[in-house]
């Protein structure tokens, strides 16, 4: 998979990718390639926004810039870039990533993620460039770098060769393995702790009965985590 990000700040993803699960990715064949609009704006100073029609506080990326540092990257109009590959605008307000999402992404060849800083995207951005836009959750980050790093990540678990052997995310939470419902609680040694006794069922050591009691308790999450129903 080749993941292109957009970014005021590339140095953010350095860290990143020195992350062992990020690197066994790269390692696998995985590329992050971050390009800073700004050494694409065709506007002096450096200049990549510009106050909001309307008035408002704030600053707005322009659409010229994210269009100059799209053509510099891919040769291509944006209008038809995103025909033939996913440009994910990252914004608060857009899908919400979730693990079927993600599952979905992570099927893709090629990812380009567009971080937005100060108010955000000058809407023409959103309608002509992006064919997604995606929230990682109903709150406001100071930009789209974390946010991109978060999607990333999930996104990275699902491939193969970035988790180690003894790890595996064929059964964690929300996957198929578990119907979509959270992971089941885990335990280690010690098996007692200030009173706190780790399940018999756990120590038992009949693989059906542990089974049955992982799934028995991530339904349970799984309803808890919806809440109580609307009477
Ligand atoms: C300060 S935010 C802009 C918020 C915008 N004025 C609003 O009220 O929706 C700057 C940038 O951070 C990113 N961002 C902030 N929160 C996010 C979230 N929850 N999910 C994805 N991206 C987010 C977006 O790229 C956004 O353009």
């Amino acid at each position: 998979m080749e993941i292109d990000v957009f970014t005021l700040f590339p140095e953010w993803f350095q860290w990143f990718s020195a992350q062992r699960h990020v690197r066994n990715a790269l390692v696998a064949g995985t590329s992050i390639q971050c390009v800073n609009f700004r050494e694409h704006t065709p506007l002096s100073g450096g200049q990549v926004d510009d106050t909001p029609f309307g008035g408002g506080a704030g600053m707005v990326l322009r659409v010229d810039v994210l269009e100059a540092a799209l053509r510099a990257r891919y040769d291509a109009d944006p209008v038809e870039l995103r025909k033939r590959r996913r440009v994910i605008a990252l914004a608060p307000g857009g899908r919400l990533l979730d693990d079927r999402l993600v599952d979905e992404l992570a099927g893709e060849p090629a990812l380009t993620l567009l971080c937005g800083r100060y108010e955000g995207f000058d809407e023409r951005i959103v309608e002509h460039f992006a064919s997604d836009v995606v929230s990682i959750g109903r709150y406001v980050l100071s930009g789209g770098e974390l946010a991109a790093m978060v999607l990333c990540d999930a996104v990275f678990r699902k491939l193969p060769g970035a988790l180690g052997h003894e790890e595996s995310a064929a059964q964690e939470s929300f996957s198929a393995a578990l119907e979509g419902h959270p992971e089941y609680p885990h335990y280690t040694r010690p098996a007692e702790y200030r009173g706190w006794r780790v399940p018999e069922v756990l120590l038992s050591g009949h693989h059906g009965r542990i089974e049955e009691w992982r799934s028995a308790r991530s339904r349970e999450r799984g309803a808890a985590a919806e809440g109580p129903r609307e009477p």
